[in-house]
This record gives structure tokens, C-alpha cells and sequence, in this order.
């Protein structure tokens, strides 16, 4: 199936540590498009790197700087490839705007998989922070069902990132 893409934002999204700013600057890349990773650009705006975020204004405010930041770049960008973080698709206002404004790719990873990279991902993840694995794998769970909102899902296990990229690249147009 050739997907037509063009003009609209490419929205990456999935759990923390699936591969979204990698895959996401990869396409970017290969479609000669601009990337924008929304937690690298919280981070540049606020001057503030994400975790201290949690730590001084606490998680609803960051929840509510996401939200602003993805409904403007929605809405106000074209052509992009745009990388989201995590919890950004349990906001409905977030999934209302991209499903409707822009192609929202799902890049979906095994738990098993998953696993296996968890301990190099929760030093700068606070959401990961107190929790246990049992927690955390039901967290994973529970986001699932905002994930399935998507239009086009990858799954990323067993394949590289240039692979994963790769194959997304054919399927869109
Ligand atoms: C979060 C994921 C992070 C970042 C923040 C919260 C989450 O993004 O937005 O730490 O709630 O899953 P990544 O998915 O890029 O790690």
C-alpha cells in the first residue's frame, strides 16, 4: 500500500524507548523533511531538561506544556516528521488534533523486548522512577489503548532502526 503523505505532519508515537526520535530523524532524513522531536523542543523552549521539569513544576504542568506544544505544531506546521513523547497520546486533545491534522504512525515493540532495554532508559525517564516492573508493565498495558489510535502501525522488534525506517519509507508515498 502506498500511503499519501504529502504535505502533512508524520506523527511518531509509541512508549518511551521504542525508537521514536531515532526512526523519527531517520525518515526525516530520507524524505528530505524537517524533524522535531516535541521533548527536545519543551526542553530548548523551557531551558529545562524534561526530569527537572517533573521535579520543579511536577508532571501536570509538563503534561500541559505537551499538550499546548503538539496542538500548535499540529496545527500550525506542514510537512514535518514530529516525534512525541510517550504519555503524549493519553491526552485526548492530543490524539483529537493529530489523528485529524496529521499521519500518526505507531511504533509498536513487544514488552519482552522492551524489557531487555529498560535499564538504560530510566535515568532521564522520571515516569519510571519509583515504580516497580510489574508497574511499569502495566503502565505499558494501559497505554496500549491510546496507541491503538493510530494510521499506520510498525513493529520494531528484531529489526534495526534504518530497517524500521526503511520499510516505513515504502509503505508512504
Ligand atoms: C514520558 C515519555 C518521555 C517524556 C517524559 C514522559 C511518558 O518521552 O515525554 O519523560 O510519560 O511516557 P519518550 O517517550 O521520548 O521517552
Amino acid at each position: 500500500t502506498d500511503i499519501p503523505v504529502k504535505e502533512k505532519n508524520i506523527v511518531l508515537i509509541g512508549f518511551m524507548g521504542v525508537g521514536k526520535t531515532t526512526v523519527g530523524q531517520l525518515i526525516a532524513n530520507k524524505l528530505n523533511r524537517d524533524f522535531i522531536d516535541i521533548d527536545q523542543y519543551i526542553e530548548e523552549k523551557y531551558n529545562m531538561p524534561i526530569p527537572q521539569m517533573f521535579k520543579e513544576l511536577g508532571e501536570q504542568h509538563f503534561r500541559k506544556i505537551e499538550k499546548e506544544t503538539v496542538i500548535d505544531i499540529c496545527k500550525n506546521q506542514h510537512d514535518k516528521i514530529v516525534s512525541l513523547g510517550g504519555g503524549a497520546f493519553q491526552q485526548e486533545e492530543i490524539r483529537e488534533t493529530c489523528l485529524t491534522s496529521s499521519f500518526v504512525l505507531f511504533l509498536d515493540l513487544s514488552w519482552d523486548s522492551w524489557k531487555e532495554r529498560m535499564d538504560i532508559l530510566v535515568d532521564n525517564r522520571p515516569v519510571l522512577h519509583n515504580r516497580t516492573l510489574d508497574e511499569i508493565h502495566e503502565l505499558f498495558e494501559k497505554r496500549q489503548l491510546a496507541y491503538s489510535k493510530h494510521h499506520l502501525k510498525i513493529r520494531t522488534d528484531d529489526q534495526t532502526p534504518e530497517e524500521v525506517a526503511d520499510s516505513i519509507v515504502n509503505k508512504l508515498k
